[in-house]
């Protein structure tokens, strides 16, 4: 059975037409990392809530926290207020992300970690990013596309393994050599609860969904195939078998040649590249039926002037001639003063020259 979402009437919005490769009057645009701490009505708004946590789940502050870009700088999608770690939490894996270095886990360190991680009760736990989504589906004008989101599988197993961020993510590695079994099912795990999450988000009014694979590229090739696009095409046809008709963007972060594979193989509509992948490059590689969107380095963002303003125009000028979403290559960084933000959009509407 396929459902239908209920906004799908609407799909003349600029990201939709450009992630299924139909025309638009510009290239689309909105930031990873769009609400956040460089944003002073975010500090304001964050300070409200006990905790980050609590702050996800509140839907009231959430979905302030997705519209306050919006309401600034009119970007053409709202990606929902909330983190791929709500996975963790939600299988029941203590998580902290008070301690000013990032998220803190209770990292899991053997097999027998797994059995206590609790799948039946993760929709519960996750069911207030369904209701920020509804909430903020009511805020938005007609134009801007909402946005529903989730870790990648890999990614997320970096974090619930390492028990933080890491360069190397060695422990998660070590147990993809020594015992890939166990890994095998706690990606079976995620890859049901990530794939549940990503459709309660569609019906709760979600109208095109992006997958996070931050940390793909720390791993070699065949590993690569095995944990990151593997699993990813999997939750893709799962998705896709119940609400067809959304787009759906992977992020295979820091993977360079191997984002084609991935996109071909993993099926998605779209692929985010980050600000190392070479335009051309990007323009020839990846398939023309997948949109490309990238890939402005969030430095330059901070530093602004027309050396931002130059390269946006060379991602654009490569990239506009398939289809294309402007982003940048990561999210963007608290010191990113938000005028140059507002300067960037306006360029990007066409309202002012370089
Ligand atoms: O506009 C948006 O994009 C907001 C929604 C959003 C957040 N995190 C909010 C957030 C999204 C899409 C994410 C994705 C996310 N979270 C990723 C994938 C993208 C990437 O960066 O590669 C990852 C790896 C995480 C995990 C995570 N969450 C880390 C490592 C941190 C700490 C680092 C930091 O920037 O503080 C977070 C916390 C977090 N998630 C913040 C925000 C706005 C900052 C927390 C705060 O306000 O104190």
């Amino acid at each position: 059975m396929t459902r239908t979402s209920p906004v799908i009437a609407q799909s003349e919005k600029r990201l939709l037409r450009a992630l299924k490769g139909s025309a638009v009057d510009r290239a689309p645009f909105w930031f990873m990392r769009q609400a956040g701490r460089y944003l002073p009505e975010y500090r304001e708004l964050r300070g409200r809530a006990k905790n980050f946590l609590s702050f996800c789940y509140s839907p009231a502050l959430a979905s302030e926290a997705t519209v306050q870009p919006i309401r600034r700088y009119g970007m053409d999608a709202a990606i929902v207020f909330s983190d791929i770690l709500v996975i963790a939490d939600a299988l029941g894996q203590k998580i902290d992300f008070e301690s000013g270095h990032g998220p803190a886990l209770e990292a899991l360190t053997s097999t027998d970690d797994l059995a206590r991680l609790a799948p039946s009760k993760s929709a519960p736990r996750l069911a207030p990013v369904y209701d920020t989504l509804a909430l903020t589906k009511t805020k938005l004008g007609r134009e801007t596309a909402l946005i529903g989101f989730a870790g990648a599988p890999w990614t997320i197993a970096c974090y619930m393994i390492e028990g933080s961020g890491s360069t190397t993510f060695s422990k998660a590695k070590a147990w993809l050599y020594r015992r890939p079994e166990a890994m095998r099912v706690l990606m079976d795990i995620l890859v049901e609860v990530i794939g549940d999450h990503l459709i309660a988000q569609v019906e709760a009014g979600a109208e095109a969904l992006q997958i996070f694979d931050s940390w793909a590229g720390v791993l070699p090739e065949r590993e690569f195939e095995r944990w990151s696009v593997a699993p990813t095409g999997r939750i893709v046809a799962r998705v896709k078998s119940v609400c067809p008709e959304v787009p759906i963007i992977g992020f295979p972060n820091r993977c360079g040649a191997m984002i084609g594979r991935y996109a071909r193989l993993a099926a998605v509509d779209g692929v985010q590249i980050d600000s190392g992948v070479p335009l051309a490059w990007a323009r020839d590689e990846i398939p023309a039926s997948v949109a490309v969107q990238g890939n402005l380095d969030p430095q330059l963002l901070v530093v602004g002037g027309p050396g931002m303003i130059d390269e946006a125009k060379r991602i654009s000028d490569t990239l506009s001639n398939g289809p294309f979403v402007f982003n940048l290559g990561h999210g963007i960084v608290p010191e990113t003063p938000p005028d140059h933000v507002a300067t960037l959009s306006a360029f990007l509407r066409g309202e002012a020259s370089a």
